[in-house]
């Protein structure tokens, strides 16, 4: 296939973090990679060089596991991610990143008391917000939102904070996103404009995601 996204490198975050409370207890959240894995597919099909840092996930891939790199926390997905911005085209942020961390994280296992206790959190490190600050003009970002209120507005403020060059909405609605095989995406672009989608399986989801980056970007991408 003839595309302008052949040999761009292309970084892709997937899957949820786990946030650790102790060595056998953690945060984390539904996230199954899906969304993520299959854009990854799909680029690397179409000859892009894309690098997968993914959190832990239960998916059969046929992505070169080579360019996969495995980590557990939003910390080291960041470190992770830090070793490549730089050299990359487009960052496509679709992990589900665990919004709070514990403050602490004990090496040993926390024994069960018999009364309440509290846990005590602290905001994670925001990937997309960090890489947002020090991403180039011709670089491209591309964010995911889910929101169940104020949709379009919530998704415009993350397109300007974390400077990403599209939003893609996903459906907060069973059987249309997070953790299933269909989604149902809106995107946002740098303009503002929306752009609403059928109901797909996320495979097909991917390619409108990837034809939309490659018609906006064309130009705008190095040779
Ligand atoms: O703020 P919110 O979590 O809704 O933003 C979602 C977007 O930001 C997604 O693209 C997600 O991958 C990215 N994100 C991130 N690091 C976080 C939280 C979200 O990269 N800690």
């Amino acid at each position: 296939m003839d595309t302008s996204l052949k040999n761009k490198k292309v970084l892709i975050t997937a899957g949820p973090t786990r946030e650790y409370i102790d060595p056998v207890r953690f945060i984390s959240n539904e996230s199954s990679g899906k969304m993520g894995y299959a854009i990854a597919e799909a680029l690397h099909q179409m000859g892009a060089d894309v690098i997968l840092v993914s959190g832990p996930v239960f998916i059969t891939s046929t992505f070169p596991k080579d360019r996969i790199k495995n980590v557990l926390t939003g910390k080291e997905m960041y470190l992770e991610c830090k070793k490549y911005f730089d050299s990359i085209d487009i960052a496509v942020f679709c992990a589900a990143v665990a919004d709070y961390a514990p403050k602490v994280t004990s090496n040993i296992k926390i024994k069960k008391i018999e009364s309440e206790t509290i846990l005590e959190l602290q905001k994670n490190i925001d990937i997309a917000f960090e890489f947002g600050i020090v991403k180039k003009i011709k670089q491209k970002s591309i964010g995911f939102a889910l929101e169940t209120n104020n949709i379009h507005e919530n998704a415009i403020n993350k397109l300007e904070k974390k400077n990403f060059d599209l939003v893609v909405l996903n459906s907060p609605n069973k059987n249309e996103g997070f953790g299933y095989n269909t989604n149902k995406i809106t995107i946002i672009d740098a303009d503002l404009s929306v752009h609403v989608f059928p109901i797909k399986e996320k495979k097909e989801v991917a390619l409108d995601i990837i034809n939309f980056i490659e018609k906006t970007y064309q130009e705008a991408l190095p040779e």
